[in-house]
């Protein structure tokens, strides 16, 4: 997931949003568009007066020109429309080359190579430690579909997005990954085409529990801190400016590239997380849609990078003396 482009009149709002809740960084573009930063890239996160309220679209990045092509081949053979983007619309897009098209609930979709790289290092704001964005893109989306049959075929089977995990119906959930990120896009039943929320992921917890402060305050809080059972995700989501959903969180899994799709029991967090199936919209779960708590498993190791953890004493006798000679 490369960028992420958001139609608004409510520029002013989005970006006292994007500053102070988001911690992202802002870049002088002009006009009516303000972009912003997250990580080493030029840009990331873009709002743009010109487009209509509510529209949104993706930008995914392929590995080089002749992967655009390849991708651009296979899409026209499938009977899709391909549109060449401008230069222009490139140098909009901080690319060196973008394709348009549509998926099959309408969603313009955009891919591209060559994403430029900053000259200076991330600043955001807000004082954070950074987001975990770079390789693994600039986050992950769910998406609600009225044809999953449909939006599975385009986007598993045409775009190269592989499944991580899914459910059946009456849930009917597929999450899919393009690299190690456990998924960058998330396809849901739904009764109509709509985006349920964007996740930014940070290095640190803290930086997730001093956003949730944050969101508190304002009374953005729509689906309240837990951690969930198949990205091991902890986090919460924001209402935003917009009419979709913001996820802040922390220590997601990675998926290798020998992962196998897994059918999961249950969608269910492993704790907290109150208020998503409500943020949904959709008709209440049936009686016997999984509860929460769920039975097995509840629990998962915490996944952590160098650096950001500190090994506890009274495990083993060896690490424990040579802390106490240090
Ligand atoms: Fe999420």
């Amino acid at each position: 997931m490369g960028y992420f482009w958001i139609g608004t009149r409510r520029l002013e709002d989005w970006t006292d949003f994007a500053t102070g809740h988001l911690g992202l960084q802002p870049v002088d573009r002009g006009g009516a568009v303000r972009a912003f930063r997250m990580d080493d890239r030029q840009q990331r996160v873009i709002f743009d007066g010109g487009l209509a309220e509510g529209e949104t679209f993706f930008g995914w990045e392929v590995a080089d020109a002749a992967a655009l092509d390849a991708l651009g081949a296979r899409l026209e053979r499938a009977g899709v429309a391909v549109t060449r983007e401008s230069t222009a619309v490139a140098d909009l897009r901080c690319a060196a080359v973008v394709i348009s098209f549509h998926d099959p609930s309408g969603n313009r979709v955009e891919a591209f190579h060559g994403g430029r790289i900053a000259d200076e290092p991330f600043r955001g704001v807000r004082p954070t430690g950074g987001f975990r964005a770079g390789a693994h893109g600039l986050g992950h989306a769910v998406l609600m579909v009225p044809d999953i049959a449909a939006a599975l075929s385009f986007y598993r089977d045409l775009l190269g997005f592989q499944i991580t995990d899914f459910m059946g119906p009456p849930v009917s959930l597929y999450f899919m990954h393009v690299n190690g990120r456990h998924h960058s896009l998330a396809i849901a039943q739904g009764s109509s085409s709509r985006m349920h929320h964007l996740l930014m992921e940070f290095y640190s917890l803290d930086d997730v529990g001093q956003s949730y402060d944050i969101a508190q305050q304002d009374e953005r809080v729509v689906v309240k801190y837990g951690r969930h059972s198949n990205d091991f995700m902890t986090s919460f989501y924001m209402r935003t400016p917009g009419n979709f959903l913001i996820e802040h969180g922390w220590g997601g899994r990675e998926v290798g590239t020998d992962w196998q799709p897994l059918e999961l029991e249950s969608v269910a967090s492993f704790w907290g997380h109150q208020g998503l199936f409500e943020s949904l919209g959709e008709a209440p779960p049936p009686p016997d849609a999984p509860h929460m708590p769920p039975a097995n498993p509840n629990k998962a190791p915490l996944q952590v990078i160098e650096g950001n953890y500190q090994p506890m004493s009274g495990v083993c006798p060896w690490w424990d003396a040579l802390k106490a000679r240090r």
